[in-house]
C-alpha cells in the first residue's frame, strides 16, 4: 500500500510508531531507516536523510513541534537498495539518451543537479557528498539519489503533518492475519499494524512542494510529474550549466518548462547539450585519471614458474615477479590513460608449473581481478574471463627426437646397394661385349690385337658412363643396343645424383611420428608440460586416452624422449611452441615434426566485461606496431640457436670430407699410371744407347757422371724417334715397355 516511494516510505511503514501517550500530535515521531551503511547509495542517503532532518526539526513550519526523529540501521539488505538504485535508474534511463550519454561521459566532470534554484542547503550536500564519492566516477547519479532521499523525508514530514492536521492519530493494532499457525520462532503475533495508513498514504499522494529535485508531486500511478535536472559542467571550483535533463523533453539546451507546452519532438535543440570542457581546458574527452575500482588495488595473480622462467617467475632476490610476460603486462599499463595501482601475487607452489586453468579460475570466481603470464586463449578458458589480444602467437606442437646422417667418405656408395653396384657394373661389361660382337666385323675400332680389342670393350663400355665413347657404331644392331643402354644410363645417373644430394643434405627422423594425426592413431606415451592446457586439449578434442598421456617438467623433455615410449618415456611431447622454441635452442637432437596443429595465443585474463581487457588490447596492439613488444621479446629470448644461419648453409654443402674416397682413388690411379709409365721410360733409357755415347754396343748403364738434364732430354725424346734408334742399332728394347708406353 505505501509503495508509492519505494526507497523510504517501505522503511517508514514498517517501522513509525508513536513515541509517547495517546495525543494526536505526539512530540516525536519515530522513522525508521534501513540503508546498507558500506554502500556508496547508502553513504549518500546517510547525509541527505541526516540534512533532511535537520532542516525539517528547524523548520517551524513543518510538524509544528513534533520533532521527526530517523533511526537508521545498516542492512546488507542489498536487494531493497538494489530496488531502489533499479527504480531511480529506470527514472533516469526512461528517455534513453541520457543514459548512454550520463554512462559514457559524465565521469567525475558532469554533475547532475536537480532543475531548481541555488540553496545553501543544496550547495552543502553537493561537497559533502562530492568528499564521500570522490573515488567514485558516475557521482551525478549519487547526487541524485541523495536529492530524492532528501526530499522523500521532507515529502513524508509533510505528509505526517497533515495527517495530523487532519486527526490523524498514531496508533497500531494487532491483525488477527499475523498469527504464527507453525508456533515456531517467528512471533508473527508480536508485530502491529498501522492503523492510519490509508489516510497518510492520501496524505502522501496529495503532497507537492518545490523540493531540490524540483517540483516534488505524484500522478496518480505514483509517478513523479515532470522531474527534471540541470546537467552542469564543472570546471575547478565552479560550474556550468551545459543543458537539462526532464523525463518529457529528454537531453536539452532548453529550460523544460519551456517545452512542457510544445509536442514532442519538434523542439532543434533536443537531446543536445553544450559542449563539456575538461580538465585541461579541453573539449576533448578524457577516458579518466584512474581505474575506478574504489581506489583499491587491483590484485593480479601470475604463474609460479619453475621451468622456462624467461616468461615469468618470482625474483628470488626481489621477491617481486619479473620476465617477458611481466615486462609486456607493464609497458601495457604504462600505456593506458589512466593509472591502474595493482599488486601482483604470485599463484603456484613454486615446485611444479602452476595449472594455469586453475589461475584462469580463480579469475573467474573473483578471487584475482586479472591474471598476468603465459596463459593461452583457448575457448574453455574465453567462456568464463575476458583475455586481451594476443601479445605472443603460441600454438600446440609435435616435439620429437631426430638423427642426423653423418656424412662420410663413402658416402658416394651409399645410393646403391651392392647389389646394384654389381648388376650395373656386370651391364657395362656385358654391353661392351654385345655392341664389340654386333661391330667386330664391321668396324675398324673394334679390330686389331686381342689385348688392344679387350682394352676397347672396356673403354668403350665404362665411357658411356660419362657419353664419351669415341668409338662410332656403325651397324643398326650395335646403334640400337648403344641408345637403349644410353637411356639406361640416364635413369641411372640422375637417380644416384638424387638419391646422394639427398642422403648427404636431408636429416633423417629417428621417429614414426609425421604429425597429429599419427601420434594419435599411434600407441606411444605422449608427454605435455604440467599444468598445461595441452592435457585437456588432447582429451578432449583429439580423444587421446589420459593413460597415454605423461605429465612432464621442462627438465625431464629430453631425458623421456632419448628414452622412448617403450623404456619409460614418450614419443613425442605435444606443447607450446613458444616454449618448444627455448628447448629446442639448447637441446639440438630433437625437432618440431608437422605443422603448427592450433593457432593459440597469449594472452592477458580479466573478469568478463572488464573494460581494461579493452584498453589492454589497444595497448598490446600500440606496443606490437611501434614495435616495442619484438623488443622485450628480444631482451628475454637472445640465446643463440642450435644452428646460426651460416651454419645451416654450410651444413648443405657437400664438404671434402664426403668425397676423399673418391678423390684417393683417382689419386692412386693417377700414381699407379705414372709409376708404370716412369718404369718404362726408365727402362728404355737404361737400354737405349745414348746418342752421345760412342760405343753403340755398350748398354745404357747408370753412371753417376750422366747428367739430369740428358734424362729429361730423353723425356722430351718422341717415341717413335726411340724406336727409330732402336732399330738403327740393332736394340730392340723389351715390347711390353714399348706396348705401355704407346697404349
Ligand atoms: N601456457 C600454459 C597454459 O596456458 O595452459
Amino acid at each position: 500500500m505505501l509503495s508509492l516511494l519505494p526507497l523510504l516510505l517501505c522503511i517508514f511503514s514498517s517501522t513509525i510508531r508513536a513515541a509517547q501517550g495517546p495525543s494526536p500530535r505526539p512530540s516525536v515521531v519515530h522513522v525508521g531507516a534501513l540503508l546498507t551503511f558500506d554502500s556508496t547509495i547508502g553513504r549518500v542517503a546517510k547525509v541527505a536523510i541526516d540534512a533532511a532532518r535537520e532542516d525539517v526539526n528547524s523548520d517551524p513550519a513543518v510538524l509544528a513541534g513534533t520533532r521527526l526523529d530517523i533511526e537508521m540501521r545498516d542492512t546488507n539488505c542489498s536487494g531493497f537498495l538494489g530496488m531502489a538504485e533499479d527504480w531511480l535508474s529506470s527514472l533516469l534511463d526512461s528517455k534513453g539518451p541520457l543514459s548512454s550519454y550520463t554512462m559514457s561521459t559524465m565521469q567525475g566532470i558532469i554533475t547532475l543537479r536537480q532543475h531548481t534554484e541555488e540553496s545553501e542547503r543544496k550547495s552543502d550536500l553537493i561537497s559533502r557528498w562530492g568528499n564521500l564519492t570522490r573515488k567514485e566516477s558516475g557521482n551525478f547519479r549519487l547526487n541524485s539519489y541523495g536529492f530524492y532521499a532528501y526530499d522523500t523525508v521532507w515529502m513524508l514530514a509533510k505528509a505526517i503533518d497533515s495527517f495530523f492536521d487532519d486527526g490523524g492519530i498514531i496508533s497500531f493494532s494487532n491483525d488477527s492475519r499475523l498469527q504464527d499457525s507453525t508456533a515456531g520462532t517467528l512471533h508473527l503475533d508480536a508485530m502491529n499494524i498501522f492503523n492510519g495508513g490509508d489516510l497518510l498514504l492520501d496524505k502522501v499522494r496529495s503532497t507537492h512542494f518545490d523540493g531540490s529535485t524540483g517540483v516534488f508531486q505524484f500522478d496518480s500511478d505514483g509517478n513523479l510529474i515532470h522531474p527534471a535536472y540541470d546537467i552542469i559542467n564543472v570546471i575547478g571550483t565552479g560550474s556550468r550549466t551545459i543543458g537539462y535533463w526532464s523525463n518529457y523533453s529528454g537531453l536539452s539546451v532548453v529550460p523544460p518548462e519551456t517545452l512542457y507546452t510544445k509536442p514532442l519532438n519538434v523542439s532543434p535543440s533536443r537531446d543536445q547539450l553544450y559542449s563539456v570542457i575538461w580538465p585541461g581546458e579541453t573539449t576533448i574527452r578524457p577516458r579518466g585519471w584512474v581505474f575506478p575500482n574504489n581506489g583499491k588495488e587491483l590484485k593480479i595473480g601470475y604463474p609460479l614458474r619453475v621451468g622456462y622462467t624467461e616468461f615469468v617467475s618470482k625474483s628470488p632476490t626481489t621477491d617481486t615477479a619479473k620476465g617477458y610476460c611481466i615486462d609486456v603486462f607493464t609497458a601495457a599499463v604504462n600505456l593506458l590513460p589512466y593509472a591502474v595501482p595493482f599488486k601482483l601475487i604470485p599463484f603456484g607452489d613454486g615446485h611444479d608449473n602452476p595449472n594455469y586453468t586453475a589461475l584462469v579460475n580463480m579469475v573467474a570466481t573473483q578471487e584475482f581481478d586479472a591474471a598476468v603470464g603465459d596463459i593461452a586463449i583457448v575457448t574453455s578458458r574465453t567462456k568464463i574471463v575476458d583475455f586481451t589480444q594476443p601479445y605472443l602467437s603460441s600454438g600446440l606442437v609435435i616435439l620429437a627426437p631426430i638423427r642426423r646422417r653423418k656424412s662420410n667418405a663413402w658416402a658416394f656408395l651409399q645410393p646403391f646397394t651392392l647389389e646394384m653396384w654389381c648388376v650395373i657394373g656386370i651391364l657395362f661389361i656385358m654391353i661392351g661385349t654385345v655392341v664389340w660382337t654386333l661391330e667386330h666385323r664391321l668396324n675398324d675400332e673394334f679390330r686389331g690385337p686381342p689385348r688392344k680389342q679387350l682394352i676397347t670393350i672396356f673403354w668403350f663400355s665404362f665411357s658411356t658412363l660419362f657419353f664419351a665413347h669415341r668409338e662410332s657404331t656403325v651397324s643398326t644392331l650395335g646403334r640400337s643396343v648403344l641408345l637403349i643402354w644410353l637411356f639406361v644410363v640416364l635413369i641411372i645417373q640422375s637417380s644416384y645424383t638424387a638419391s646422394l644430394t639427398s642422403i648427404l643434405t636431408v636429416q633423417k627422423l629417428s621417429t614414426t611420428v609425421e604429425g597429429i594425426e599419427s601420434l594419435r592413431t599411434g600407441n606411444g606415451f605422449i608427454g605435455f608440460q604440467v599444468g598445461s592446457f595441452a592435457e585437456n586439449y588432447m582429451v578432449e578434442e583429439l580423444r587421446i586416452p589420459r593413460s597415454r598421456l605423461k605429465a612432464l617438467s621442462p627438465e625431464e623433455y629430453a631425458g623421456a624422449l632419448e628414452l622412448g615410449s617403450d623404456n619409460g618415456g614418450v614419443t613425442a611431447i605435444v606443447d607450446e611452441l613458444g616454449y618448444v622454441e627455448i628447448f629446442l635452442s639448447k637441446n639440438c637432437q630433437f625437432s618440431i615434426v608437422g605443422p603448427e596443429f592450433t593457432k593459440n595465443g597469449w594472452g592477458f585474463v580479466f573478469q568478463r566485461d572488464s573494460p581494461l581487457a579493452v584498453d589492454m588490447s589497444t595497448a598490446i596492439l600500440t606496443l606490437s606496431e611501434n614495435g616495442d613488444l619484438q623488443r622485450i621479446h628480444d631482451k628475454w629470448f637472445t640465446r643463440a640457436a642450435c644452428f646460426s644461419e651460416s651454419e645451416e648453409i654450410d651444413s648443405e654443402r657437400l664438404s671434402l670430407s664426403s668425397f676423399w674416397g673418391l678423390f684417393l682413388i683417382c689419386g692412386i690411379s693417377c700414381f699407379l699410371a705414372l709409376v708404370i709409365y716412369l718404369t718404362g721410360v726408365i727402362y728404355q733409357y737404361i737400354h737405349l744407347p745414348s746418342t752421345h755415347q760412342q760405343d753403340p754396343s755398350s748398354h745404357r748403364m747408370p753412371k753417376l757422371g750422366r747428367s739430369l738434364r740428358e734424362f729429361f732430354s730423353f723425356l722430351n725424346d718422341k717415341e717413335e724417334d726411340v724406336q727409330k734408334r732402336y732399330s738403327q742399332r740393332g736394340h730392340k728394347p723389351d715390347g711390353d715397355v714399348s706396348v705401355n708406353l704407346e697404349t
